[in-house]
């Protein structure tokens, strides 16, 4: 911790079934063998609004949902999520593993809804303080694949194959334009790769912000 500022966000993306939770758990196990302080969240929730905000949006029998109400639920969440828990946390120089964050909103809004980009990245700055992850993990992988490894059954995961297509090419647009902060990884390896792949890019990254490990 010594030479630490402040705590660092890193941030696990990609579509459905990718292995986000899976690796980002890993992740946090880490963490806590190296008695690294942290925190772990989801979105949308993890905090009591979040979760409330995030059973309307899941919820399948709400398909009446417009697109502009979708994301302005998804910001709300993030916001009471950034002010209740992340802030404080990287105030404190805590590690804040997030599965899922901003580029979701670019990825399923922005590039699955073809909302307008200039706007949404004002809302969503407002909603975030500005804050933006560290680092971010995003697995890429076809999106039968991804299917195939579970049920999905939400209203999210319901929308169309075409749907969830576009979000996985958005959320390939969004890493070019991030090519220092996204680390793409290929979800098709198998995790005990891809759990390599992570610590030795997290154990770089954090010793590059003057962590000891
Ligand atoms: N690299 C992998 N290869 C094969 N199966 C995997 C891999 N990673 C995770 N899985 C399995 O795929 C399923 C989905 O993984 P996981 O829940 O981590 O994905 P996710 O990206 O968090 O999905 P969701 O978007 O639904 O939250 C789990 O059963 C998990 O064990
Ligand atoms: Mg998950």
């Amino acid at each position: 911790m010594h030479g630490v500022r402040r705590g660092v966000l890193i941030t696990f993306e990609g579509v459905e079934g990718s292995g986000k939770t899976t690796q980002a758990k890993f992740l946090v196990d880490w963490l806590i063998a190296r008695k690294i302080p942290h925190i772990f969240i989801h979105e949308p929730g993890s905090t009591k609004i979040g979760e409330a905000i995030r059973s309307i949006l899941l919820n399948a029998e709400n398909k009446v949902m417009h697109h502009k109400c979708e994301v302005l639920l998804f910001l709300a969440a993030r916001s009471q999520l950034t002010y209740e828990k992340i802030i404080p946390a990287l105030q404190q120089k805590k590690v804040v593993v997030a599965d899922r964050f901003s580029d979701s909103t670019y990825a399923y809004q922005v590039y699955g809804r073809d909302l307008p980009p200039r706007l949404i990245s004002v809302f969503n700055r407002f909603a975030t303080a500005g804050i933006k992850p560290d680092l971010t993990f995003l697995f890429d992988l076809d999106i039968a694949e991804g299917r195939a490894r579970g049920v999905f059954d939400d209203r999210m995961e319901t929308v169309g194959k075409t749907y969830h297509q576009k979000v996985r090419r958005g959320y390939l647009k969004v890493a070019h334009r991030a090519k220092k902060r996204i680390k793409i990884l290929n979800g098709e390896k198998p995790v005990d790769d891809l759990k390599c792949e992570i610590v030795d890019n997290t154990k770089a990254f954090l010793i590059g912000k003057g962590y000891k490990l």
